[in-house]
């Protein structure tokens, strides 16, 4: 098969369309015939030498996709051949087949496409397990996602407007505070003009943010916290800011806070299966009734892969950029 390879980690030009061994499913795993797959911020790291694979996983950057079951590895119950579906992926999303554990499959959600499907696993996946399972994002609170038009910002925006809370998040341009503010958000703070910290403040007479989803770790870490609310809580999922910095740990005990990091792609096959089975049931019905859906920037032929990686780190994007693998 052909698969995208890195050969020596560096710019997006390190990504090499190469012809590689077709992968074997394992016991308990599914081979899925890809049709597409989607960039995270994740594989640019990888590609930079920065985000080695977990052990097992496959060498391939890759963290979603979506195509049709290839072939059943020994015991899986529950799919068959030829079945669409989208998968939550620890790597290998940039080939043309990746062997994946059948648990952290999902079936393509009724009414969108393979190529809509492949831009849904790793986002929603994470959004969903950590605003909502770790965080307990309740109706009527206050949440600030950094980063709002970001492939993770436009499914969170979405799924928490929706579940009734007032939502905040970060924008670099006007144009996508415009699009933040169509996906759920009550207001969308230019994070190189304002501060959110005022921002949020002010909006919320005070109270501050009652879940912070955070994408830039060190550098926001400070003022994260002094967003905070009595009892809030602050789930650092990304790093872009740095991974070093103060915490004032009188601010976070005078609001009896919570500071939490947490990472999806390591996390234990089972853990990320019960993770799928919850947002099977939480998240597909509303994807179902188009309430929450896919928003995908542009799709480019795998071959344009390091096109794609270069959209993504210019942050030209708004949702996800999909790579087309296959025809569809
Ligand atoms: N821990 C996990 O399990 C997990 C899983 C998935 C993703 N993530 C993390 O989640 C983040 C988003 O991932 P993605 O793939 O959706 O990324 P993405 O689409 O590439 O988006 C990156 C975002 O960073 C924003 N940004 C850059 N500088 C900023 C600043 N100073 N303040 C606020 N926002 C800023 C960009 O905003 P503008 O475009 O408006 O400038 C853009 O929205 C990444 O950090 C990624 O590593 C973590």
């Amino acid at each position: 098969m052909r698969a995208v390879t890195i050969p020596s980690p560096g710019e997006p030009d390190a990504l090499v369309l190469a012809e590689v061994d077709d992968p074997v499913p394992g016991p308990g795993e599914v081979l899925v015939d890809v049709v597409a797959t989607a960039v995270n911020r994740a594989d640019v790291l990888q590609r930079r030498g920065f985000y080695d694979p977990p052990p097992g996983a496959s060498r391939y950057p890759g963290l979603e996709c979506a195509g049709r079951v290839a072939a059943l590895g020994e015991g899986v119950a529950g799919w068959a051949v030829g079945d669409e579906v989208c998968a939550l992926l620890a790597g290998g999303g940039y080939a043309e087949k990746v062997a994946v554990p059948s648990g952290q499959l999902l079936p393509v959600p009724a009414g969108l496409s393979l190529l809509e499907a492949a831009a849904l696993p790793e986002v929603v996946c994470t959004v969903w397990s950590n605003v909502f399972g770790l965080a307990a994002l309740e109706p009527g609170e206050v949440l600030l996602v950094h980063g709002g038009t970001s492939g993770i910002g436009t499914c969170a925006l979405q799924l928490a407007s929706r579940h009734g809370a007032r939502v905040f998040c970060t924008v670099g341009s006007a144009a996508k505070a415009e699009r933040a503010v169509a996906l759920g958000a009550e207001r969308a703070v230019l994070y190189r003009e304002e501060d959110f910290v005022d921002v949020v403040r002010t909006a919320t007479d005070g109270k501050g943010a009652d879940v912070v989803l955070d994408n830039m770790g060190a550098q926001y870490l400070e003022r994260n916290v002094k967003v905070l609310a009595t009892g809030g809580r602050l789930v650092v999922i990304g790093l872009q800011g740095g991974t070093r910095a103060e915490l004032d740990l009188g601010r976070l005990l005078a609001k009896r806070a919570s500071v939490h990091a947490t990472a999806l792609r390591a996390r234990p096959t089972a853990e990320k299966a019960a993770i799928v089975e919850s947002v099977l049931a939480g998240v597909w019905p509303a994807v179902e009734a188009g309430e929450v859906r896919p928003v995908v920037d542009r799709v480019l032929p795998l071959e344009q892969v390091a096109e794609a990686h270069r959209v993504v780190e210019a942050s030209e994007h708004v949702g996800k950029v999909v790579l087309q693998v296959r025809d569809a």
